[in-house]
């Protein structure tokens, strides 16, 4: 492994000085991150050398350098800014994975705004539930998904206006312009905003267990951190191919899809289509990946159609696999050591900690179902769940509990610091996640603190999709549990008491299944809904969500004396 030498090493004698020394962050006063993920990697010299290479669902390519990076990036700050977008002004992009969705997110920073990346499915009500609590000044999007925010337009008095690229011939409504990234003028010079290091960079919706979405609001310092994650932990340097399958509606796909990478100056490729394995393998193969990033989910698809379809194809290229978002279970490792012939290397974190804090580091022996040890930098430990105090004893389980102060860490949730705050105990920021270390300091996950669902390393709140439920006609009450899934670890199962005259059968169940997706998204939309008269819940009136996804995972139910019926 090129970048990084022993792990011990580095732990002890890391200070994040080091990031900062070689991105040269600071130099000349400027600190806004997008400067250093194309400008500078252009100063240096590489203006000309591949950054961006896109593929789109019908193998159409295109391709862009770091000049264009560069260049393209500052027509969305001066198009913004023409506007008459303000610093700090929210600004979302709701597109799917096209050039301009990873360019504008680079050029809205460039002219101070605070970029908000929500995913192209979400739906009108997880859409409309973000850009309300953002108070959201402008929104990116194409044809293809602009009558969901024209259906929740008169709902938003801040959305001052609605971008639409690639709009097309049709004609667009007030308040609505078309955008080309191509043929808007190029500005020959742009004046970046001179932010800050803690000037407000990224607003990230994250989901909880209770209430609405909450936006983990990230600053420009962050980049500190994301750059050397990005060439100790995923291995990555200019001289790589990379490949993260994330899409930037969610934190990987821009703390790794957009900042760790450029900022490295290192190639990128993006694939904008569907999951196949075929496609993926054909993918590798023909762009020569070497560093690849992925998610546990895909890993088990690919394993189901087994080393076979992998053969077919010379992945010799393949140098790094790293793994994010769920448990990556010792099956796929041991699997992908058979397939690929090296392991995927398996990193924990969270939009809230916006870069890499807990991962199996390259030349670190892997255990398998170990998610590995503290990134250099990192203070991480286990708390008791109750006392939070930290947890001596090896392999007891407790709370993952982080030392606070790494440059990529959240600095609030959006008007919400009341949450944030409660995120803190006894001096440790508590991620909500239950692991323990063995006696060689190797974490092992075990599970969430909380009643969140874990769909495919998607976060899905069940606040979220039981409120969406309610809003049907026939549902009176409601409740959200994760169930286990092969697959997809889990997948949500609904639970609903139907008003009287309503009907529980087979149109009705499909019935709710499509409302949730097109109000949510597809990753909320329940994979199965069970009618009950009514639902468990304690003395106090609260449903007893934990009772449900306790009987679906086959777990003991445990004390029940407080429960209404039974
Ligand atoms: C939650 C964070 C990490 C960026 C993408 C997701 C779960 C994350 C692992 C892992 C087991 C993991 C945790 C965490 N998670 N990585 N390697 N092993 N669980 O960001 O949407 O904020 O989700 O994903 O529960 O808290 P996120």
């Amino acid at each position: 492994m090129g970048n990084i030498g022993s792990y011990e090493e580095k732990y002890k004698n890391f200070n994040w000085k080091i990031s900062e020394q070689e991105l040269e962050y600071g130099k000349d006063g400027m600190y806004n991150l997008a400067y250093y993920c194309c400008d500078r990697i252009c100063e240096k010299g590489n203006g000309e050398k591949l950054a961006f290479l896109w593929e789109g669902f019908k193998g159409e390519e295109k391709k862009f350098t770091y000049q264009d990076l560069s260049v393209y990036s500052n027509v969305f700050a001066k198009y913004l800014q023409d506007l008459g977008l303000k610093p700090e002004d929210r600004i979302c992009l709701f597109m799917e994975r096209i050039p301009e969705l990873f360019i504008s997110f680079l050029g809205v920073l460039k002219m101070g705004g605070i970029v908000q990346p929500l995913f192209s499915a979400f739906g009108e009500d997880a859409l409309f539930t973000r850009l309300e609590d953002a108070g959201t000044k402008a929104i990116f999007t194409t044809r293809k998904h602009v009558r969901k925010i024209r259906r929740i337009r008169d709902k938003l008095p801040d959305l001052a206006k609605v971008i639409v690229v690639n709009a097309g011939d049709k004609p667009l409504e007030k308040d609505e312009v078309a955008f080309s990234m191509e043929d808007a003028p190029k500005p020959e010079n742009f004046e970046l905003y001179k932010a800050n290091p803690e000037a407000p960079s990224v607003l990230h919706y994250t989901s909880g267990t209770t209430g609405k979405p909450k936006g983990a609001q990230h600053v420009h310092a962050s980049i500190i951190a994301q750059y050397i994650t990005a060439k100790w932990a995923l291995d990555i340097s200019p001289d790589d191919i990379y490949w993260c399958t994330a899409d930037p509606g969610w934190v990987t796909g821009t703390s790794y899809g957009i900042i760790g990478p450029w900022s490295n100056g290192t190639t990128q490729v993006i694939l904008d289509s569907g999951f196949s394995s075929a496609k993926w393998y054909q993918f590798i193969e023909k762009h020569k990946i070497t560093v690849w990033y992925t998610a546990p989910t895909a890993i088990r698809l690919l394993m189901k159609d087994g080393t076979d379809a992998v053969k077919k194809h010379d992945l010799s290229c393949l140098r790094h696999l790293i793994s994010v978002g769920e448990p990556l279970n010792a099956e796929a490792v041991i699997w992908s050591k058979e397939a690929f012939g090296k392991p995927f290397y398996d990193s924990y974190w969270q939009t809230e900690t916006g870069a890499i804090v807990i991962t199996n580091y390259p030349g670190m022996e892997i255990k398998p179902g170990s998610m590995g040890k503290p990134f250099p930098g990192i203070k991480a430990i286990v708390v008791d769940q109750k006392t939070f105090e930290p947890i001596t004893t090896p392999g007891t389980v407790g709370l993952i509990a982080l030392q606070p102060g790494w440059p990529a860490m959240f600095r609030t949730y959006w008007n919400n610091k009341e949450m944030y705050d409660s995120k803190f105990k006894k001096g440790w920021y508590i991620c909500g996640d239950r692991s323990s270390i063995d006696d060689e300091g190797y974490f092992w996950f075990v599970g969430r603190d909380d009643d969140v669902i874990n769909t495919g390393g998607h976060l899905v709140g069940p606040f979220e999709i039981e409120s969406a439920l309610l809003e049907h006609e026939a549902i009176v009450e409601s409740a959200a549990v994760g169930k286990p899934d092969p697959v997809n670890m889990e997948v949500v199962k609904a639970f609903v008491a139907l008003k009287p005259g309503f009907k529980p059968d087979a149109d009705l169940e499909l019935s709710i299944i499509n409302f949730i997706r097109k109000k949510l998204s597809p990753l909320a939309m329940p994979q199965e809904i069970e009618f009950v008269k009514s639902l468990p819940k304690t003395r106090s009136g609260k449903i007893m969500r934990r009772l449900l996804r306790a009987k679906e995972w086959g777990e003991e139910i445990g004390d029940t004396s407080t429960l209404e019926d039974d």
